[in-house]
């Protein structure tokens, strides 16, 4: 980027080198001017190394780099997935039903009468037996939101209410030991199954729904295919090739990229089946609020933006290659892995929307639960590498637990950690801090903290299904900043054509070798020979 407020950043760079997070955390008129606010949603950049001349300055580059105009494009369902020639409009899936299009509120609606059904016993399985439990069938996109969000739901109590006597499971791995624990203690005769898949081309889901629908077959015979397996997916006619019934059918359409598409069918299925309506409704409105406050916030107070910036900030210009999403919430521990997905898939390029190459874009993005990661990558953290943290906690616990005789419940005992841990980062521990507590000389180096590590605090009130459809926004809507600023397509994924491509020549080898053909040809010769051995 050589813009000139990309090259007022640059300056920026040099600017900061002197300074420390130390001492900029000690000015209470930058710490105000650093916390930003959405109703209850607290983030803090406090602890990013930044000023606020510096905030000023990537304000300047979101709007060199036409971010205010991208974000008016993605709400106007312009065609800014180039390469696939699409809208990109997920925030649609999401509108309340008064503003919402026709095709979106009939799917909806669809989902809404169909789950009602199944969940009254209006609806049964082939032998009249009630569906209690549901098996979601898809991979990436079509699996990695839908399984965070029911995780995130499952300890709240207002879904558990609702979750009462039924099981959601899901099925994403071609590994046959995943279809076993995806199916491991249920019975076909209350098992509905969705095979979910956008394209409804996906090897590895139509190798599992072929799977799961013999053991349907198999105990149920062949009629009772249509009672128990529906599917979710833009390809109605493909749904209907593989034999499930058109009727049984959710659909949604090009404009939804598979790793946006948690508010389509892709979620919304799945979940108003173990939770219920007003549940799933909860779960739109709140990703909603976070649609509305990123299409029509200035940008001085998006948080979306505020976020993408300091992740552009963070990535090119302070030349950290990686982030760790920290959830201080165990119902939040699939959403690291959801995350990676989004921001990965979406901003992993290595061209421009022109398709000239990019540099310093697109950060690894790994993560874990706190307290856990504490015990384990957190010393990388501290003392080795410097990697941008994303620091996520909430006042309220779904679950709080307290006793009498413990001084804090469980809950402060976890959000003491999630305090903490961002001002240790920030803040570190001096060789002069280690001497005067009476550290031995010779352990001061191992035991200092170079402090300096940049961090952002995101604080919400409780894990519930309306705030975590904002999170679910919140991280969908920063990828897309980050996409918009580095000017890259952040809804294509060209590149995971090329390994799929290879993965077919392989498989169509391995069919061969197993019906007799002796020769291993077209691999080099590390493959030919690993392929020997696994053939044996
Ligand atoms: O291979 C990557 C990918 O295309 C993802 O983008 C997508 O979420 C996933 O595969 C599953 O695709 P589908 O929903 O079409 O089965």
């Amino acid at each position: 980027m050589s813009t000139p407020a990309a090259e007022a950043l640059r300056a920026e760079v040099i600017a900061l080198e002197g300074s420390h997070l130390r001492d900029l955390l000690a000015d209470p008129v930058r710490c105000d001017a650093l916390r930003f606010t959405h109703g209850d949603l607290v983030v803090d950049l406090a602890r990013q190394r930044v000023t606020r001349a510096t905030l000023s300055r990537l304000l300047a580059l979101a709007r060199e780099r036409a971010v205010p105009e991208q974000v008016a494009a993605m709400f106007a369902g312009e065609p800014i997935n180039g390469t696939e020639g699409r809208p990109v409009l997920h925030v649609a899936l999401r509108a309340p039903d008064p503003e919402a299009r026709p095709e979106v509120l009939a799917v909806r609606d669809q989902i809404y009468r169909f789950s009602q059904a199944i969940r009254g016993g209006g609806l049964r399985g082939a032998t009249g037996r009630p569906l209690t439990d549901t098996v979601a069938i898809g991979i990436g996109g079509s699996y990695l939101g839908p399984e965070f969000l029911h995780e995130a739901l499952r300890t709240d109590p207002t879904a558990a209410a609702g979750a009462v006597g039924r099981r959601l499971r899901f099925l994403a791995n071609v590994d046959p030991i995943d279809v076993h624990r995806a199916l491991e203690g249920l019975d076909p005769e209350t098992t509905l199954v969705i095979v979910v898949s956008k394209t409804f081309t996906t090897a590895e889901t139509l190798l599992n729904a072929r799977t799961v629908r013999r053991w349907i077959v198999d105990r149920l015979g062949e009629g009772a295919v249509a009672r128990h397996m529906v599917a979710v997916s833009t390809a109605l006619e493909k749904v209907a090739a593989f034999g499930i019934d058109p009727q049984n059918a959710f659909g949604f359409w090009d404009w939804v990229g598979g790793r946006y598409s948690a508010t389509s069918a892709v979620g919304l299925l799945p979940l108003a089946l173990q939770y219920g309506e007003p549940v799933a409704r909860a779960l739109l409105a709140g990703a909603h609020d976070l649609d509305a406050h990123f299409r029509s916030a200035p940008l001085e107070q998006n948080l979306p933006v505020l976020l993408g910036l300091v992740g552009v900030w963070n990535t090119t210009f302070l030349g950290h290659g990686s982030r760790a999403f920290l959830p201080y919430c165990q119902a939040l521990h699939r959403l690291p892995a959801h995350l990676q997905q989004v921001s990965m898939e979406s901003n992993g390029k290595g061209v421009d929307r022109t398709g000239r190459p990019v540099q310093e874009v697109g950060p690894i993005e790994f993560g874990e639960p706190g307290t856990n990661g504490q015990h384990s990558f957190y010393q990388l953290l501290h003392q080795g590498r410097v990697v941008p943290c994303d620091f996520v906690g909430f006042r309220r616990s779904q679950r709080p637990l307290s006793f009498a005789d413990e001084a804090v419940g469980n809950h402060d005992e976890l959000m003491a950690n999630f305090f903490a841990q961002p001002d240790a980062l920030a803040v570190g521990r001096t060789a002069d801090e280690l001497v005067l507590a009476g550290v031995p000389a010779s352990l001061v180096p191992h035991k200092i903290f170079l402090g300096n590590r940049p961090s952002s605090v995101w604080l919400l009130e409780t894990c519930d299904a309306f705030n975590i459809g904002r999170l679910l926004a919140l991280v969908e809507h920063r990828t897309a900043v980050e996409g918009f600023v580095w000017g890259v397509n952040s809804f294509d994924q060209w590149g995971v054509e090329l390994g799929k491509v290879l993965g077919v020549k392989v498989r169509d080898q391995l069919a061969a070798s197993r019906s007799g053909d002796p020769e291993i040809r077209g691999f080099n010769p590390s493959t030919t020979a690993l392929l020997r051995r696994y053939l044996g």
